[in-house]
């Protein structure tokens, strides 16, 4: 069974507390938080402070998303407001390796996250280090985009490349998907899938979460 990571980006904003007694209740495991800075992607969301505000309201998973430049700056802040696990950008990161060891020695999980034209080839030598790897279906920076079907190849083959070196990283699936590519998504390697307006759109996000929960 894949784990479920509904997306906040496609929440009600007005109603978060809401929102999130929704996930409280439902099969969800982790909650996806994006965080843009309006330079990496041309997008301004989610920030510390909400985060903060929203981490006694849930004990589900915080898997904060950065999509922003030097993520080193924020790490530990982003590690006070309440996330678990911290996925930063190989685009963004020039020493990646520094990056992803400062996200563990503070304690949380870390992620590298790959855009559609990336290829995951370049993960051969940091591959070992990451707990999981965000392949984006869709540019990053919106919410409600077309899934990219090229994106399908590249779980294989970052699939293989985990295989191989007998690793046990995450494969996370992020952009477009919908009950109806979730089970090809996970047979093709994806293992945990981020979904934010297949959920938050659905008249019942709780079994639109637990579709998505069994599609293997
Ligand atoms: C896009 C974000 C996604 C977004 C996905 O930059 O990283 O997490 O919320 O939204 P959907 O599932 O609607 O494509
Ligand atoms: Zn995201």
């Amino acid at each position: 069974m894949p784990i479920i990571a509904p997306s906040l980006l496609a929440s009600n904003f007005l109603r978060l507390d809401d929102e999130l007694k929704m996930i409280n209740e439902s099969k969800a495991d982790w909650i996806h938080i994006d965080v843009m800075d309006g330079r990496f992607v041309p997008n301004i969301a989610i920030g510390l402070p909400v985060i903060a505000a929203m981490r006694p309201a849930t004990k589900k998973i915080f898997d904060v998303h950065l999509m922003i430049l030097e993520p080193e700056r924020y790490a530990e802040d982003f590690r006070k407001a309440g996330a678990d696990r911290l996925t930063v950008h190989l685009e963004a990161c020039t020493h990646l390796h520094r990056n992803i060891q400062q996200i563990k020695s503070l304690g949380m999980e870390a992620g590298v996250a790959l855009n559609p034209s990336t290829p995951v080839e370049l993960l051969s030598d940091i591959l070992h280090d990451l707990d999981s790897v965000l392949v984006m279906s869709v540019n990053p920076g919106f919410g409600g985009q077309q899934f990219i079907p090229h994106t399908f190849q590249k779980i294989r083959n970052l699939r293989r490349m985990i295989h191989d070196r007998g690793l046990s990283t995450h494969i996370e699936l992020d952009g477009g998907v919908t009950v109806e590519n979730c089970t090809s998504l996970v047979k093709s390697g994806a293992d945990v899938l981020v979904a934010g307006n297949t959920v938050f759109s659905s008249k019942d996000p709780i079994a639109t979460i637990h579709s998505l929960k069994n599609c293997d």
